[in-house]
Order: structure tokens, then C-alpha cells, then sequence
């Protein structure tokens, strides 16, 4: 059903059918200070969690369902209950700020926009889980971001919510904020901790897992900043509030990113479930003149999907039914005039120059999907070489040390499912189909040697 159809039916508006939450104020002048945040019921959250007991907190982050926002969609508070208790051990937070998916971009406006969400987050997660130390671990690239965040973790140091004793509750708590090097597998969590602790950021083999042998080998959590973010709400509006939105499996509100060939690209809040023509409909819709050709419901590492796929249910389960994931809800979106092969080029280059080289099938078959690639859109590819890009990204696919190798699968299997006759036509017809004055993908790179080229260049 259409937004005006549904609005017809209901006599909703468009607006109605988003749910600002952590994004309410972003338009607010200095939504980042403590005292806007303040104004708009900040630390009330951390509050009422005070007042419970640890245990009761994670059951009641556990029974709200929240699900966690950086890809994988597990239980935030059954990853808080796996904890282990009375171990006399240090316990950590580690809060995923890496934020390197291409087209994933809601981490850091949020942190932008909005810090004290997380701080407030952090604060009511350290509690629960009896953690005296959390982390930050942000992108390194993003430098006016981090002097946001430091800023915002100076007032709420000065505030009392963090330090010695939060509130008069007990609690101490220290925060560090630490930037990376920008490097995509230093979001995988265990090879964030490798970072975290001054080692090459590379995935650790598992068992033994994060909860038990986390960073500096003590129990720890990682979650992503949208998770954390979005714990005070619940606690300050209860669960049952944060459960009428979304569906059963998937409930509560969440931010969705929309990019590319939109009319009105950024970050829209709404309830879990949201479809993409909707958040088309109210958006304005792709860029005047042009139709949606594929996007990506979660980033470049869930599988693409087309105009057939306008409809699904932008959930966990809606997504994962349609055969792709809801992964970071980055919704890039790709009109009639870019050439698939080209974005799929693109996007295999990044996972070759990301993988971090710790197994072969990753190391080795990303720079073969590259090499094969670049052949097929210069107009030098074979037929043959369609079966080769999908041998070889099955061999990658399930067989990596890490989901960094099946994210790099994932644009070759959907794209070669839905737009074989596309990459035929790159082989048949000797080079690139496409108009590359119409393109306007990638079109400021203008140092790409690879930059998009017309059928006989
Ligand atoms: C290559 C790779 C990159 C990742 N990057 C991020 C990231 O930037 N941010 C993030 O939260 N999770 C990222 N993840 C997922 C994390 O490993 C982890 O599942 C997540 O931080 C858990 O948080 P959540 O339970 O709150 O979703 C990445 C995973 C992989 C394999
Ligand atoms: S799948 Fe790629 S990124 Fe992950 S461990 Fe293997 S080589 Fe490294």
C-alpha cells in the first residue's frame, strides 16, 4: 500500500508513521549539551534504572526486546545476563563506534547530535552488568566527533554521572573514549578488543567468547552505540511503550539511513517493520525523473535487493524472509542509471583492501573477485567468468575466520541472482552499457583510475 494510501486508510500522517526518539531534538541549536539533552528528560532513564536492582535491570532491558543495532539483531539484555556474577573479576563495556560499512551512517550523526544518549546508556549497562569501565571505541577518522564526545564525556563527568559514586548510587564508573585507525574489521568485536588492547586489530577464534574472555581477558559486552543509545528510553517510558512499536520478534523504534539516488537522503526514526516505499513515500522519493533499480536493505554486506522488494518489512525477520538481512538499516539506493557491475566492483574493492588477511578463503578470494571484476567491466571479461565469480564466492562464503568474508559474498551472489543479464551484456558487448555522463554514481571521484567508462574506452 502507498504512503497517500495509507494515509487515506488511517488518516495518519506521514509523520505518524515515524517515531523520533534518540533523533527528536537533532534540530535543536546544541542538541549535543547536557542541558539540551536535560530539557528533553535526559538521566531520567538512568534514574529509575538506579533504583532497581542489577539483575532486575537486565531482565527488564531482556524482557523489552530490544535487539542489537549494530547487524547481528541479538538480545541486547540476554548479552548482558551472560555476564558471569561474583567472578571477582573486572568487568567491561566496550561500545562499538567503529561505524566502516559502506552506506552505514547512523552511528556517528547520533553521536554527533545526540552523545549523551549513549553516556546515559553506558552509565545504565555498567550498572547492570557490575562494570567499573567502559570504552568508547570510535572511527579515528571522524575528529570533530570525538571532540563532541569528549566534550559531552567532560559535563557528565562534572555532572556526577560519572566518576565516583554516579548519583549517590555506588557506582563508580571511568569512560574512556578511544579512537581507531580506521580500519572496517576493527567493528568486528573481537578484533576491536585486539585493538582496544594496542594489538593488530584482528579477529580472535572463538570459544572462549566476549562475555568470558573479553578485553584483557575479563568478561566484557560489546554492543553497538544505537543499542546502548537506546536503553534510557525504555527505562524512562517502560518497556510496554518501547513493545507497541515494531513487531513481536522485532520491536521498538530504530534508525533507518537513506542514501544514494533519493530525493531527501538522511537519517528517519521509525518503528521497526517501516517498508522502503514508505519511507520513499514521505521522503519525496528517488531523484526527480528516475526509478529505483537495487538497494541494500542493511549496507553493502546484505544481499542487494530490487523494485520487487519495495514492500518487505524492514524488520529482522522480514528482511531475513526475503533472503537478504536487516543488517545496519543502511538503505543505499541506486536508480536506472548506475551500472550494478560497476557498484559491485566498487564494493569488492573495499573488502579486498579491508580484509585483514588472517585466512586464505577471505584474503585470496576477495583479490580474485577483484581481478575478475575489473576484467568484465573494462570489456575483457569471459561467460565463464560469471561461474567463477560465484565458485569463488562460495568458497569465501561460511568458509572465513570471520562475517567480514561473508560480507563480501553477499554482493556477488545478489547481484549475479538478480542482474546476470547485466553483467552478459558487460562481456558480449565488449564494456560498460551504461552513459557515464547520466551516472552519478561516484561521479566526484575523480582520481578513481577505475572511474566509470563508456562501452568503447
Ligand atoms: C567486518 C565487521 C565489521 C563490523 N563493524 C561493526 C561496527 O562498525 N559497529 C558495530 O556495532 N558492529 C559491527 N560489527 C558487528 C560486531 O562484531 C558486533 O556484532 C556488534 O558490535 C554487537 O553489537 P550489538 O549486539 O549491539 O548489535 C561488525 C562485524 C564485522 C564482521
Ligand atoms: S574473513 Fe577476512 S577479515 Fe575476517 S579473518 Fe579472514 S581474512 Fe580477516
Amino acid at each position: 500500500m502507498t504512503l497517500a494510501a495509507e494515509i487515506d486508510k488511517n488518516g495518519t500522517s506521514p509523520e505518524k508513521l515515524l517515531a523520533p526518539v534518540l533523533s527528536s531534538f537533532w534540530d535543536e541549536p546544541e542538541s549535543w549539551t547536557l542541558e539540551t539533552y536535560r530539557r528533553h528528560d535526559g538521566y531520567e532513564g538512568l534514574r529509575k534504572a538506579l533504583a532497581m536492582a542489577p539483575d532486575d535491570l537486565i531482565a527488564y532491558v531482556k524482557d523489552s526486546g530490544l535487539r542489537g543495532r549494530g547487524g547481528a539483531g541479538f538480545p541486547t539484555g540476554m548479552k548482558w545476563q551472560f555476564i558471569p556474577q561474583g567472578d571477582g573479576k573486572p568487568h567491561y563495556l566496550v561500545v562499538n563506534a567503529d561505524e566502516s560499512e559502506p552506506g552505514t551512517c547512523k552511528d556517528i550523526p547520533l553521536l554527533f547530535a545526540n552523545p549523551h544518549s549513549l553516556i546515559e546508556g553506558i552509565v545504565i549497562a555498567c550498572y547492570a552488568i557490575r562494570s567499573s569501565h567502559a570504552f568508547i571505541y570510535l572511527r579515528g577518522e571522524v575528529v570533530p566527533v570525538l571532540r563532541r564526545l569528549h566534550e559531552a564525556v567532560r559535563e557528565a563527568y562534572e555532572a556526577g554521572y560519572l566518576g565516583k559514586d554516579v548519583l549517590g548510587s555506588g557506582l563508580d564508573l571511568e569512560l574512556t573514549v578511544h579512537a581507531g585507525a580506521g580500519a572496517y574489521i576493527c567493528g568486528e568485536e573481537t578484533a576491536l578488543l585486539d585493538s582496544l588492547e594496542g594489538r593488530r586489530g584482528q579477529p580472535r577464534l572463538r570459544p572462549p567468547f566476549p562475555a568470558v574472555a573479553g578485553l584483557y581477558a575479563c568478561p566484557t559486552v560489546v554492543n553497538n552505540v544505537e543499542s546502548i543509545a537506546s536503553v534510557p528510553a525504555i527505562l524512562n517510558r517502560g518497556k510496554d511503550w518501547f513493545k507497541s512499536m515494531g513487531s513481536e520478534k522485532s520491536p521498538g523504534f530504530t534508525l533507518y539511513s537513506l542514501s544514494g539516488h533519493v530525493t531527501s537522503p538522511g537519517q528517519y526514526e521509525a518503528p521497526l517493520g517501516i517498508t522502503l516505499r514508505q519511507l520513499l513515500d514521505m521522503s519525496g522519493g528517488m531523484r526527480a525523473g528516475h526509478r529505483l533499480k537495487f538497494w541494500t536493505p542493511g549496507g553493502s554486506s546484505t544481499p542487494m535487493f530490487t523494485e520487487e522488494h519495495l514492500d518487505v518489512p524492514l524488520d529482522y525477520e522480514g528482511v531475513g524472509a526475503a533472503g537478504s538481512m536487516l543488517g545496519t538499516k543502511a538503505l543505499q539506493c541506486f536508480d536506472e542509471t548506475t551500472c550494478v557491475v560497476r557498484a559491485v566492483t566498487r564494493w569488492t574493492e573495499f573488502y579486498a583492501h579491508e580484509s585483514c588477511g588472517k585466512c586464505t578463503p577471505c584474503r585470496e578470494g576477495t583479490y580474485w573477485l577483484v581481478q575478475l571484476l575489473r576484467d568484465i567491466e573494462a570489456g575483457k571479461g569471459e561467460m565463464a567468468d560469471l561461474d567463477k565469480l560465484n565458485d569463488i564466492a562460495d568458497n569465501i562464503n561460511g568458509k572465513s575466520f570471520c562475517a567480514l568474508g561473508d560480507g563480501a559474498a553477499s554482493p556477488i551472489f545478489s547481484s549475479l541472482q538478480y542482474f546476470r543479464e547485466e553483467y552478459e551484456q558487460h562481456i558480449t558487448g565488449k564494456g560498460c552499457p551504461f552513459d557515464p555522463a547520466r551516472s552519478t554514481l561516484w561521479a566526484d571521484d575523480k582520481d578513481d583510475k577505475n572511474a566509470h567508462r563508456g562501452v568503447n574506452a
